[in-house]
Parts: C-alpha cells; structure tokens; sequence
C-alpha cells in the first residue's frame, strides 16, 4: 500500500537567480580567465540548508505551471531537487558527499545501460517472472552492481504535470537518460511514498488500456502480455524500478492537453523519487515525452541546484540564433541518449592535448559524449580528465590546495578570498564553436568552510558524460529536425 507523506515537504518561490557579480558580466569569447565570487558560493550553500518549505506550499500548489513564451511553445516550469525536498543534512558537506554518491549511482546505471546495449543485449531479454505476489520482472541481477534506490533517491529536476481527465497535478522527475513515462497507479502493490495522491485510473476517463499488438507496447524494451493487455517493467540500474500496466493518458502542461500519450500505470515501484508521483521520459527514444510530442525541438534550463529558483522547459522552442551550437549525434544501438559532437577541451585559451578520436563513438556503440540532466559531475576517460585536471592546476597555482574529497581529486582552500580568477575552461565544437563556462560551473563549493573543488571526475568507461553543474544557468537545447544541440549562456 501507498505510504502516507511524511516527513517531506515541497516548497516553490520564485528566487532571483544566480550571482549577480558573475551573470551581468558577459565574457568574451575566449577569455583566458574568469572570476569565481567565492562569497556568493558559499553564501548559497547556507541558503539551501535553510530552505522553508511549509511557507511556500501552499504558494506552489496555486501556481499556474505554464507560463507565458515569446515563441508560443509549450512550457513547463522546472524545479531543482532542493527546491522541493528540503535537504535533510544538517550541513553543506554531507549534503554534498550524498550527491556525489547519489550521482556515482546515476553514472554506473547509465554505463550499464549503454554496455548491455552495445553488447547486444537488450531488456527485452532479460524475461518478466511472476512471483505471485503482483508483478515481478526478473531483470535487476543483469544490471551491475545494484544500490538501493531508497537510499539513494533518483532525479534532480522535476516539473508539475497534470495526468488523466480531468487532471491531478503531481510531480514527475525529468528524465534526458530514459524514454518511458510512468505514475505510480492505485491500487499499490508496492508504492514509495509520494507528495500527491496516488493516481487512481478509474477517476480519469481518459485512461485507456493499451492492448499488445499495438506498436506503443511492442516499442517497450521490456514488456509483457497478460490478459491481451501490455505490461510494461522499467529498471534504472540503481535499485529503481516501476512496473505495472501501459496505457494512453491525457497529459496537461498548464493548460495544454495532449491526448493519448503512452504511460506506464506503475503498481510496483521501488526507488525514492524524491516524493515524485512518476517520470517523464526525456530521451530520444520512440516512447519518450518529446518523441509522442512529435516535438522538433526542447530545450531545458536547469537551475542552480542549491537555489529554489524555477526555469522552464519548453517543446518545441528553437535554439536562439545567439546560441553555441555542436552536432547532436545518435547511437544506432541505443536510442535514448543524446550525443554530443565535442572535439575539444581548452583551459586558460590554450587547447589540450586530446586526440579528437576520444570524444568519437566507437562503431560497436560504445564510447562518445552523451549530454544528461539527471548526472551532476562531468565524467571524461581517466587520461582525458588527468590531461584537463593538470592544466586547470597549473593555472591555479596562486591558490592552496587541500585534500580531495570523495571524486574531487582537485581542492582548495579559498576561505579567506571574496573572489578568485581562475583559468576558463571550455567545450570546443565543430567549425571553431567555444562554449566557455562559468567558474561557478567547475569550481564548487563541498562545504560551508570556502572548500571548493574542480568539478569533473575520471571515468573507466569509454563513455562520457556531460553533468548537470557543468549546465547549470546555460539553456540546452535539442533541435532534432536540424541535429544541433544549442548553449545559451544566461538564457534562463
Ligand atoms: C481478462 O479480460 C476479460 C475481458 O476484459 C475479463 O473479463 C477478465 O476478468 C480478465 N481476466 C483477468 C485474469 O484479468
Ligand atoms: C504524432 O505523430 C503521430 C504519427 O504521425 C500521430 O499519430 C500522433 O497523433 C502525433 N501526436 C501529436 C501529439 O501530435
Ligand atoms: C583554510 O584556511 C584558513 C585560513 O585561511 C584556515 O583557518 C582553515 O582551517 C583552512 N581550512 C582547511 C579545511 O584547511
């Protein structure tokens, strides 16, 4: 049976975002440093401790979610983690070593997913047992090392998303590393605890069971039929999973409804969503919300994971002509992810040494650079990383150095400093494109004490990852007609 809410409690204000010392300063291109307020970091790490959440509940249930676009695209608003559970560490430091073991879980699930697929396994081998105890797929002792979802809470971004008709309004996680849609449904054969009620399909009179010959059903990785209708299984990899019953709904995003979209009605569900009622799909697969959309574009803007700001996400909304943009590319073996064409790395205006072939996908599926918002630290290939680490830390030799802590093998003690120039460190993409990010985008704080370490991480994979920190504040966008991926820096 549901669990009934306890000790979470959701919050939304709008919040002026971000440090205004670094953001109304526009940086040249190319800019060989960029300033760091280390006062306006550290300032914000107290700020998301103190978060209250009770004061603002009532504000954000009223709110309306779609708010108003210059393009006329459908919009969403989007909201960090922080913003609506309110952290329950009582300091900055095990707030941050409980993202970082959080996000190791992310990246070891989403490696897993791509290894399977390029080895030619697929979920859809992996078959379904019934335990006689509701459903049961038998997938989990396929997927790696397996932590469990509990404990570890999946989902940094959600938005407010009204399902069946008339609408509940419930949170959902947004998801760019999977495509499938999923509520948790009543009755529970197992639900986690959620903030809204548990959705109840015979209240909606839109809900619409899809039988199994349909193409929804058979696009499912792992699927089965019970009865001539579809059921539908979904494990991430980090101990969480949803099971149940897919079905077309009535989706609503403010007051935009779109009709017949496949979801699953999850009656066994495992992992701590946060108090999210469900997932939407972000990836670039056949079920995923963009893709049932027919969306030719959405972009995102995620906000500083320490602010209780809100930003959008928006369909259909195309990469502004000032945007960065890189090649979007695909995997043949794994449609879910977005590749990204990077071809280089700079620090301080100088490129680094890194042959162009790293960044590439093999042709077995392996390899190359997936964008992802759900992924906090960006993961490069160990030499890559150390290559980038030894120019970072060459140009930071002014500042001291402390310990690491947990995956951040680069540390400094900026606590007596309101401010710090550091080198700038940048993507580089195809025909002399440079994204050059913010300093608060690499250099983070992990405590309240002015410690603050490079934020990228080595990873014995051959795939990369594009994180959430390096993002933050930059709108990302996905133009599918054109296969771009657009960066626009201050375009929240
Ligand atoms: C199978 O479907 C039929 C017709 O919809 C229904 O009457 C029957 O109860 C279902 N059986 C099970 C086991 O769900
Ligand atoms: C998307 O396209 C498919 C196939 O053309 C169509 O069946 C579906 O209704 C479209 N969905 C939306 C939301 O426009
Ligand atoms: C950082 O430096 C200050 C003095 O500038 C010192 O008091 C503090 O203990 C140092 N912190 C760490 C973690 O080394």
């Amino acid at each position: 049976m549901a669990k009934t809410m306890g000790f979470f409690s959701y919050i939304l204000f709008v919040f002026v975002y971000g440090s205004p010392f670094v953001q109304s300063r526009s940086l040249p291109k190319s800019s060989k440093t960029t300033v760091l307020d280390v006062t306006a970091s550290i300032q914000k790490t107290h700020t998301v401790l103190s978060f209250n959440p009770e004061a603002y509940t009532q504000e954000l249930h009223n709110q309306q979610e779609q708010s108003s676009s210059p393009s006329n695209s459908l919009t969403l608003k989007l909201h960090s983690r922080a913003s609506i559970h309110k952290p329950s560490h009582g300091d900055y430091k095990s707030l941050t070593l409980a993202r970082l073991e959080r996000d190791s879980a992310r990246v070891r699930s989403l490696i897993t997913r791509l290894d399977l697929a390029a080895n030619g396994i697929t979920q859809s081998d992996l078959k379904p047992v019934d335990n006689g105890n509701g459903f049961q797929f038998g997938a989990e002792e396929l997927q790696g090392p397996i932590i469990s979802g509990t404990s570890q809470g999946s989902g940094e971004y959600f938005s407010r998303i009204g399902i069946g008709k008339p609408p509940s309004q419930v949170y959902m996680v947004l998801d760019t590393g999977s495509d499938v849609n999923w509520v948790q449904c009543a009755p529970c054969a197992d639900c986690y605890q959620q903030a809204d009620p548990i959705f109840e399909p015979s209240a909606s009179s839109s809900y619409t069971p899809l039988t199994c010959e349909t193409q929804k059903c058979k696009s499912l990785d792992t699927s089965e039929c019970r009865n001539n209708t579809c059921l539908y299984e979904v494990s991430y990899g980090d101990g969480s999973y949803t099971v149940g019953d897919f079905v077309t709904e009535t989706i609503t995003l403010g007051s935009a409804a779109v009709n017949n979209v496949a979801i699953g009605c999850g009656h066994n569900n495992e992992g701590l969503f946060v108090g999210a009622a469900g997932l939407l799909g972000l990836g670039g697969g056949s079920l995923s919300f963009p893709s049932q959309l027919n969306a030719s574009s959405f972009s995102y803007c995620l906000v500083d994971r320490d602010s209780d700001s809100t930003s959008t996400l928006e369909f259909d909304s195309p990469i502004p002509p000032n945007g960065i943009t890189a090649p979007l590319h695909r995997n043949r073996e794994l449609d879910t992810f977005y590749y990204l064409g990077l071809t280089g790395m700079s620090v301080g205006g100088e490129s680094l040494p890194i042959p162009e072939s790293v960044f590439q996908m093999e042709a077995s599926g392996n390899g190359g650079v997936i964008i992802d918002s759900g992924t906090a630290v960006t993961r490069l290939q160990t030499d890559t990383y150390n290559t980038l680490r030894d120019a970072f830390v060459k140009g930071t030799t002014g500042l001291t150095s402390v310990d690491s802590v947990a995956l951040f093998d680069t540390c400094y003690n900026l606590s007596s400093k309101s401010s710090v120039v550091v080198p700038t460190v940048s993507f580089h993409f195809p025909e002399g494109k440079e994204l050059p990010l913010p300093a608060k985008n690499y250099l983070v704080p992990v405590d309240s004490d002015g410690t603050f370490c490079f934020a990228f991480a080595p990873t014995t994979s051959a795939l990369s990852i594009i994180g959430n920190v390096q993002q933050q504040g930059t709108r990302v966008g996905f133009d599918f007609s054109n296969s771009l991926v657009g960066f626009s820096p201050n375009n929240c």
